[in-house]
């Protein structure tokens, strides 16, 4: 059966003594509470080597918010996804509306990035979501299925079953406006039918899909609840350890 999950999404927050002392509070959190549900934590890439030497990554795993698009070379800025892995992480988010808004990130883009993380062992978190108009305009469920189609409907099922799915409506995101709980569910049934066309039953049965966008203690439970909703991609509320671990416990 499929696994519940509640990854953290640092964002471009925390300086490397600030995300020391942070990853270092959620681990000795995450040992005494044996969560319900597997834990994540998405950092900078700055951050990644030092947080791998200091958390246990059977209690909780540690990812990038991004690789590069190309193996290796000439690509001066760009982190690689073997360098990720080196480091010891073993997820990368991929996809993130933030990526695909402000840095042009494209289906194309976000299909070569997919390929070199599997290469490298890491567990892709792949987003998708609508913007606000998109939203408004009723075309919504259009736009995340062709999410889906462009970026991951080619791949192999041996390689569709390593991923993870978050489903982030862009309006939500740093907003405090969440989606209902019936919004998020109608959303992830329609994520999950696609992929159950596509790759069959079982493996939407087996396929997380994790909701994102102002989740918090408070809302958690009645979006989990959901039998869709599997966990959460959390912003704001993965850089408080209280508020983290207040979502964690609501499974
Ligand atoms: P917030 O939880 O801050 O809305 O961010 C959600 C998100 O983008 C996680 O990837």
């Amino acid at each position: 059966m499929r696994k519940n999950i509640v990854a953290g999404n640092w964002k471009m927050n925390t300086t490397l003594p600030e995300g020391l002392k942070l990853a270092e509070e959620v681990n000795a959190a995450v040992a005494e509470a044996k969560p319900k549900c597997d834990v994540v934590i998405c950092v900078p890439f700055t951050h990644l080597a030092s947080i791998a030497a200091i958390i246990d990554q059977n209690n909780l795993g540690l990812g990038a918010e991004n690789c590069a698009d190309h193996a290796k070379g000439a690509y001066t800025g760009e982190v690689a996804a073997d360098m990720v892995a080196s480091t010891g992480a073993t997820y990368v988010i991929l996809g993130h509306s933030e990526r695909r808004q402000y840095y042009r990130e494209d289906s194309a883009v976000l299909r070569e990035k997919l390929a070199l993380a599997l290469a490298n062992g890491l567990t892709p978190i792949f987003c998708v979501g609508e913007v606000l108009e998109e939203r408004e305009n009723g075309t919504f469920n259009d736009v995340v299925k062709l999410q889906l189609e462009e970026a991951l409907f080619d791949l192999p099922v041996a390689d569709f079953t390593k991923i993870i799915i978050a489903y982030e409506p862009v309006w939500a995101i740093g907003t405090g406006k969440t989606a209902t709980p019936e919004q998020a569910e109608d959303m992830h049934a329609h994520i999950r039918a696609a992929i159950a066309a596509k790759y069959g039953e079982e493996v939407a049965d087996n396929t997380s899909i994790l909701y994102g966008g102002s989740c918090k203690p408070s809302n958690a439970a009645e979006l989990f609840a959901k039998p869709d909703i599997d966990g959460g991609l959390i912003g704001g509320a993965a850089l408080k350890c209280a508020d983290f671990m207040g979502i964690v416990n609501a499974f």
